[in-house]
């Protein structure tokens, strides 16, 4: 706390005379849990390859323009989904909710459908007029894409996409990334003073 008091004054310093703050030494930091303040959202973000469904956890996405509709969704080249968004150009964004349970996150997020088939009994799913899944009972608004753009970003690709459907399911309100880490996820478990670790 010392330190970023320390910061905060040095910042007020360097706006209110900036000229003779010139060559002081500001203090500088980059800390990467100030990112998590972000208000991201948490959706499930799918797609389909032929027969093939899949979908992963992402809290990237978000709205470009109005008019016309465009959002942009971040995605991992290393995901599956990023592998099928690619070759087909479309795809389905769940809005998740605050009463998400866990497992959905996990299901979705913490394995990949290179390893398993994540669409394989799992029966709380609708399909969207482009035909790809998204889950009724825990979204409250879907959105369908298409990709008009992609943009590569070393390890992820940024796609930018028309809204080509959307619809509002419920009136819950959407898990945030905050709320998402505050009250869904899992609190690590001590266990004689060592940490068990929750993904
Ligand atoms: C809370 C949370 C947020 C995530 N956000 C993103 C994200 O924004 N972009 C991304 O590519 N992966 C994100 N992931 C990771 C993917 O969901 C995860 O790598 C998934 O296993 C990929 O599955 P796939 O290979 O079937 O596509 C997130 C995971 C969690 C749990």
């Amino acid at each position: 706390m010392q330190f970023i008091k320390k910061y905060i004054e040095s910042s007020r310093a360097a706006a209110a005379a900036p000229e003779a703050g010139k060559g002081n030494a500001r203090l500088l930091m980059v800390d990467p849990e100030s990112l998590f303040n972000f208000s991201y959202g948490m959706f499930l973000l799918t797609s389909k390859d032929g027969a093939r469904d899949n979908g992963c956890i992402i809290n990237t996405a978000a709205q470009i323009t109005v008019s016309p509709l465009k959002i942009s969704v971040t995605v991992n080249k290393a995901n599956l989904t990023h592998h099928m968004i690619l070759k087909t150009g479309e795809f389905a964004l769940s809005i998740l909710t605050e009463s998400t349970p866990f497992r959905v996150f996990e299901h979705f997020g913490f394995q990949s459908g290179k390893d398993a088939d994540k669409f394989s009994g799992y029966d709380d799913v609708g399909r969207t007029s482009n035909g790809i899944r998204y889950l009724p009972e825990h979204s409250n608004s879907v959105i369908a894409g298409k990709i008009t753009e992609f943009h590569d970003y070393c390890t992820h690709t940024l796609f930018i996409a028309d809204v080509t459907e959307a619809l509002i399911l419920s009136d819950e309100p959407s898990a945030t990334l905050r709320y998402y880490f505050d009250n869904i996820k899992p609190k690590p478990r001590r266990e004689n003073g060592k940490k068990d670790e929750v993904l």
